[in-house]
């Protein structure tokens, strides 16, 4: 089942999604998140470092997966998702630095891979936090990506290129490949919370609420899951009806 939260603005969001990791926190300590990286989930990590920080919610016994990591950058670059969840989330929270894990696109990609799937199994997620790209793509899946695979390395789409180019010096500093967790892998998160916050990803969010489900647009597939939250920002909303 999939229920729609629609928020003002991007603090509402990470509130919301804040507050819904929290509430997990509260009844199963010791469970286990996906996390996602990029502009999005930003505000739902100053929220839940807030938590931390003034209603104590522990951190000690969770376990994180991230869903995806650039191949080619280290743990220290400050554009690898290492980096990002370092800064943004870990390094302000009382997380166990060993029950966190990112994917490593440094060496030996197939068994990373099949180290993070074997991972994934033995911990199975019980809430994936996700963003979304503007071509749909969910962790880095991309258009056209097998619903069936699991953790793999998979080329970057153009766009997708073209849409983390802000984030590096310029488009010829972008990996072209990353490693990320599979569609089965996200689906098998028992339950899921999709944020949606920018113009540009209307298309594929009308496709997510209300197209056939496709792999041109992979967040699509999220419509078979039983448990989906898309929280998402209202003036997204100005020129798409939603058909009961
Ligand atoms: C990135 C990440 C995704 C993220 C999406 C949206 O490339 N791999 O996990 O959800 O694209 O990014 P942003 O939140 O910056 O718009």
């Amino acid at each position: 089942m999939t229920s729609l939260i629609i928020v003002e603005n991007e603090q509402e969001m990470g509130r919301k999604a804040a507050d819904i990791i929290g509430n997990l926190i509260n009844k199963k300590p010791d469970c286990v998140l996906g996390l996602a990286t990029g502009s999005t989930p930003l505000s739902t990590y100053q929220h839940m470092i807030e938590d931390y920080q003034q209603s104590k919610t522990s951190y000690q016994q969770v376990t994180t997966f991230n869903l995806d990591e650039y191949v080619g950058l280290s743990a220290n670059d400050k554009n690898s998702y290492h980096h990002y969840m370092i800064t943004n989330l870990f390094d302000h929270i009382n997380i166990k630095s060993g029950n966190t894990h990112i994917p490593c696109g440094i060496s030996k990609l197939p068994e990373t891979c099949k180290a993070y799937r074997q991972a994934l199994t033995e911990h199975p997620i019980d809430l994936q936090i996700l963003g979304l790209g503007a071509n749909g793509h969910i962790g880095f899946n991309e258009p056209g990506v097998d619903f069936d695979s699991t953790v793999h390395v998979i080329k970057l789409d153009e766009q997708t290129i073209k849409d983390n180019t802000r984030f590096f010096e310029s488009e010829r500093d972008v990996p072209t490949q990353a490693i990320t967790m599979g569609i089965k892998d996200i689906m098998a998160a028992k339950s899921i919370v999709l944020l949606v916050n920018s113009e540009n990803k209307v298309k594929a969010m009308q496709a997510l609420l209300q197209g056939p489900v496709d792999n041109d647009c992979p967040a699509t597939i999220l419509r078979k899951h039983p448990d989906v939250t898309i929280i998402a920002l209202k003036k997204l909303f100005k020129n798409i009806t939603i058909h009961q």
